[in-house]
């Protein structure tokens, strides 16, 4: 995720680009850039956040321009990286969000035409496009560009001889604010609310060209579109967050397009990565701390279904001094932020033990990432909320595409399997939404047992890991103490802890437990707890059993983690909002942990 803005009007383009982007570097913070077009096209970017941009940048005279703050994905956070992007002759400048998923073939052929190449994004290869087909009209060259490009994105194109902002969109979002001689480009609402709360939405597939007093649309097959302006009624404090009233649910709600952009561009072919290409493993142990332990237990299940490998599951703090087996495991490190001290010494120590190391890591160019062997970035997007969610969701999607890469290298799965993953994949950001959808019932359950002093999460299976994940959740944002459980280990001790005043939270998804599930809660209810409890769609057994239940749609069990933890970031959330607390910075717990 990234965030993008234009301007084009009377005024000096610098300060009000800069103003429009600092509201947006929630969306990015890793390096940022601006071009203005005065006598022609000037630059400037930077490594680093928004004010440090701000601190270095000069003085550049022009009244249009584009800005941008950048969340890599496609090449690291360096200044050679940041946008904008030019062409080979800094005639024209691009900014983008979004990824080209075809970016790698474009730039070959571009290198072939003679085109010379900067940076290593998916962007640049846009720049050079356009450069290749403007012959006059730069809205047409846009649109002849974006005939060749396959993925999502939201562009903003500058020209160094016209005050003329170009932009288009498919699944990244671009608003346009209308002002009186000036107009704006946007990537939300909130960029834009101190200057007009006029906005025209550009829909996918449009191309809209902007200047000073006039906006034009086209759609894909080139027919002007005349939209009405919508008037935005959110204060500037609403909008920082989107209209939200937390980062965290905020980040909850954007899990569709997470789980989306993480998938682009990875499940179209059969053949594993270049680094799984003759690497047979015969073990894997994932490593890592919070919840991207949690992450990695339901791998364990995911890579064992998959591909037969036996996988061990280890928190980073205790593998660093733990005994060297005489294995020799794939070590996979998770961690979003890839800089979790722990994680890090953990990597460093596989590999002093000679093993390979993969990392599962959000942060393009953190430390982690320039350490191992290989990396799977997760395409999450900033997350500022202390409690992880998002990121969650996309390291789950992470460890599916390498369950798939082992399993397809060792044989175990057949191109058939593959293909059903894939469809499966596809249809998880609907299976998100429908428990997106029912946030107000979500809600209403919380508030219920919002005053509970204890509570407890089980699960058997893949779904055991989900409960811990919930336990952790609620007790890092709403302080109620959770503890997750295997369900079966009730009898073995836990039961004693159970009262009516202490609710549990069972997942209990139709799978090869279900049965042993509905005992065990039957443990719980009596002793008097209510029992709230997720399951599929259509299960008409489970309300005999609970006092409560929670809907997901009925998918394979093997990805029932996916919409149940969102279930549970909403019930966590939904209970630290009903007992006040502070949401998105939980007391003494920091977002990333850098030291041991
Ligand atoms: O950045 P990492 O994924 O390595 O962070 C690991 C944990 O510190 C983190 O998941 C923590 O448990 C979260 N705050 C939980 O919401």
């Amino acid at each position: 995720m990234c965030g993008i803005v234009g301007y084009a009007g009377r005024r000096g383009a610098q300060p009000i680009l800069l103003e429009c982007l600092k509201r947006l570097e929630y969306r990015g913070y890793d390096s940022a850039g601006v071009a203005i077009v005065g006598q022609g096209l000037q630059l400037f970017k930077s490594k680093g956040e928004i004010a440090v941009l701000e601190s270095m940048m000069p003085q550049m005279a022009g009244t249009a321009g584009i800005a941008h703050t950048r969340w890599a994905t496609q090449g690291k956070p360096t200044t050679e990286n940041a946008h904008p992007l030019a062409d080979c002759s800094n005639g024209l400048a691009v900014v983008h969000n979004g990824i080209i998923s075809n970016f790698m073939q474009l730039r070959e052929g571009l290198l072939k035409d003679g085109h010379k190449f900067s940076s290593d994004t998916d962007t640049e290869v846009f720049a050079h496009l356009v450069e290749a087909e403007l012959q006059g009209d730069l809205s047409s060259a846009v649109a002849k560009a974006l005939k060749k490009v396959e993925g999502t994105y939201a562009f903003a194109v500058v020209s160094g001889d016209r005050e003329e902002i170009v932009a288009a969109r498919m699944e990244s979002p671009l608003v346009v604010g209308l002002g009186d001689g000036e107009n704006f480009l946007a990537s939300d609402v909130t960029a834009l609310l101190k200057y007009t709360n006029r906005m025209v939405y550009l829909q996918d597939g449009e191309v809209a060209s902007i200047t000073k007093d006039s906006l034009k649309i086209i759609d894909a097959n080139g027919q002007a579109v005349q939209r009405e302006p919508q008037k935005i009624t959110w204060s500037l404090e609403d909008a920082e967050k989107g209209g939200y009233p937390h980062f965290m649910l905020k980040e909850i709600f954007e899990q569709p397009d997470a789980i989306h952009d993480s998938l682009l561009g990875r499940i179209e072919s059969l053949e594993p990565e270049p680094f799984f290409q003759g690497n047979n493993f015969s073990s894997v142990k994932i490593v890592a701390c919070g919840t991207s332990y949690h992450a990695g237990m339901v791998g364990k299940y995911i890579i064992e279904e998959l591909s037969r490998i036996p996988t061990t599951v280890q928190i980073s703090s205790e593998y660093r001094y733990s005994p060297i087996s005489r294995e020799s495991p794939l070590v996979v490190l998770v961690t979003q932020s890839g800089e979790t001290a722990d994680t890090l010494g953990a990597s460093r120590e596989a590999r002093k033990r000679g093993n390979k190391t993969v990392g599962i890591a959000n942060v393009v160019g953190s430390a982690i990432t320039r350490e191992v062997d290989h990396t799977i970035f997760t395409r999450a997007g900033p997350e500022i909320g202390v409690a992880a969610t998002k990121t969650f969701v996309t390291q789950l999607v992470a460890l599916y595409l390498l369950a798939m890469e082992l399993g397809t290298q060792n044989r175990s799965m057949t191109a058939q399997a593959r293909r059903a993953m894939v469809t499966n994949l596809r249809n998880l950001p609907r299976a998100v939404q429908d428990v997106l959808n029912q946030a107000p019932l979500i809600e209403a359950l919380a508030n219920k047992y919002a005053s509970a002093r204890d509570m407890y999460f089980i699960g058997r299976g893949i779904n055991y890991p989900v409960a811990l994940e919930g336990a952790l959740k609620t007790k890092e944002i709403s302080y109620i103490h959770g503890e997750g459980f295997p369900a079966g280990e009730l009898k073995h001790g836990p039961l004693a802890l159970i009262s009516t005043e202490s609710p549990v939270v069972a997942v209990a998804v139709r799978d090869h437990t279900y049965e042993k599930m509905l005992g065990n809660i039957s443990e719980v209810s009596a002793r008097g707890s209510p029992v709230i409890a997720i399951g599929f769609e259509g299960d008409s057994e489970l309300p005999k059993y609970v006092d409560e239940a929670i809907w997901i749609r009925e998918i394979p069990p093997i990805f029932s983690p996916v919409p149940t933890i969102v279930v549970l970031q909403l019930w966590a959330y939904y209970l630290a909002k009903a007992r006040g607390c502070p949401i998105d910075k939980p007391r003494n717990i920091a977002k990333t942990v850098t030291v041991e």
